[in-house]
Formats: C-alpha cells, structure tokens, sequence
C-alpha cells in the first residue's frame, strides 16, 4: 500500500518514529524502497550532492524534475517528496502554484517541500489539491540571507518567531513539516504545539520523525559532515577501495579471467 498523507499523521498519533532519506536516482531508490523507508525526499541538496554545487542555490526547476521522475520510477510505495528550488516559488504565488503542480504532473512526485514560512503558498496549494511539506529554521536557500549555515532560533525572540511560523504552516494545511539547524528544545516546543508530524535534521531527539541526506548517511561526502550527521556507512572507502582493486587486476591480468569471459 502506497504512504500517503494519512499514514504519516497516523504515525504522529501512535508515537510512532519515522525516517525520510534524500534520494536523487533510481537505485537508491530502489534500495530505500526495498528497506521500507516511507518517504523519500528528492532534496535541492542534490545540487551539493551529486551535481557539484556549492549549495543549493543553482538547483533549476528542470533539474529537480529530472532526478524526481528517477526517483518516481524507482519507487513502489514509499512517498516522494519533491523540493522546491530556489526562485521556483518566491517571485510570485503563481510562479509557486505553476512549479508545484509541476513536480506532480511532471515529475511525478505526491507532494513538493518548499522552504520558510509562505503560508499563502501552503494555502493556496492545499487549496489546489497539492500536500505541501514545510521547512523552517535553518532554510539552506536563505544561506547568505543567514551570513551562513547557522543554528536558528538561539534567542528567546527567534525561538518565538519559530513556534509562530510553524503553526501558521500547520494552519495552512501543510501535512508534516522539515525542522532544520534549531536547539532540541525549540524543536520539542513546536512539535507538541502542532498536530502535523515534524521531521527534524539537526533538530534534537523530540522530533516526530528524523531525516538525514544519503550521502552523509552513507559516508560518500569529501566535505566534513555537520555536527548533527551520523555516518552509518564509509562507501567513500568501499568504492574506492573496490575502484582500486579492479584497477590492479587489470594491470595484472587477472581480470578478467576465465570466468568473466565468453568462450
Ligand atoms: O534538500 C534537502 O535535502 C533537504 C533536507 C535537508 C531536509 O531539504
């Protein structure tokens, strides 16, 4: 049965912890699918994981609709998250509602995140019939907007302003929301204030859900992971290890062998 809307609301009122994982292509989403991760994320963070970006700034729209039909096609019953890049949606609530309804009829996704808080962006989407995914504290498309990538929300006033942000968006109709880069206990605040599930990176443990960029969960980044990444994995290693191991046979010889020959 495929993921909607309605299962991860569902798992925000048993208590029950979910992940969502980045994923830019078919095989990975292959393998996510196949391990029963419910909701996969095709991040603008593709434009610093597999594009060679320095952020996510230059994502276009049309390179966000190539990597979420890969994504789509390799995908049987986990949800697909299309994000929003930069500029797809700030000029103008019709540039929001035509790129949105982009990523559903194009790229095939069941729902777009977009970053801050447009809650008459969220409206008029959730109006249109398109789930919407927030994103608050730290918004990565705001980088030099922040002076960097900085924790939000340090300050009483900030912590304020991040409550009242993320019930507005709940509000709008958004059915889960991102929190990013913001103290645990700002994270803990919203997520018993609002009745949608929150997905947190760098947020703290009292968060509904947890979700982390693949190549760091994997270890395949060449950048030193952020203070909130846990690396489950070292395929920087293996895959150079393995990319080694077929250079020297072949320099040897022995690859390939009999057995990986036609006779
Ligand atoms: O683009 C992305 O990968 C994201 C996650 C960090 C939530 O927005």
């Amino acid at each position: 049965m495929p993921i909607t809307v309605r299962d991860l609301r569902a798992f925000k009122e048993r208590g029950e912890r979910f992940v969502m994982l980045t994923a830019y292509d078919y095989p990975t989403a292959r393998i996510l699918e196949e391990a029963g991760i419910p909701v996969l994320l095709v991040g603008d963070s593709v434009g610093n994981n597999a594009l060679g970006y320095e952020t996510t700034i230059p994502v276009s729209m049309e390179e966000m609709l190539h990597h979420t039909k890969a994504v789509v096609r390799g995908t049987r019953s986990a949800m697909v998250v299309g994000d929003m890049p930069f500029m797809s949606y700030q000029a103008s609530l019709e540039d929001g509602i035509r790129n949105a309804g982009r990523m559903l009829k194009e790229g095939g996704a069941q729902a777009v995140k977009f970053e801050g808080a447009m809650s008459d962006l969220a409206h008029a989407l959730v109006d249109r019939g398109v789930p919407v995914m927030a994103h608050l504290g730290l918004t990565p498309q705001s980088v030099h907007a922040m002076g960097g990538y900085r924790v939000q929300g340090r300050t009483e006033q900030d912590a304020q302003r991040l409550v009242i942000e993320a019930e507005s968006m709940a509000k709008a109709g958004a059915f889960a929301m991102v929190l990013e880069g913001i103290p645990s206990e700002v994270a803990r605040q919203i997520t018993e204030s609002v009745e949608v599930p929150t997905i947190g990176i760098g947020a703290g443990p009292h968060c509904d859900g947890q979700v982390l960029v693949i190549t760091d969960l994997l270890g395949m980044s060449d950048r030193r992971p952020a203070k909130f990444v846990k690396a489950y994995a070292n395929l920087r290693q293996v895959i150079g290890e393995a990319v080694m191991a077929f250079r020297d046979d072949v320099a040897t010889g022995a690859f390939p062998d009999e057995a990986h020959s036609y006779s």
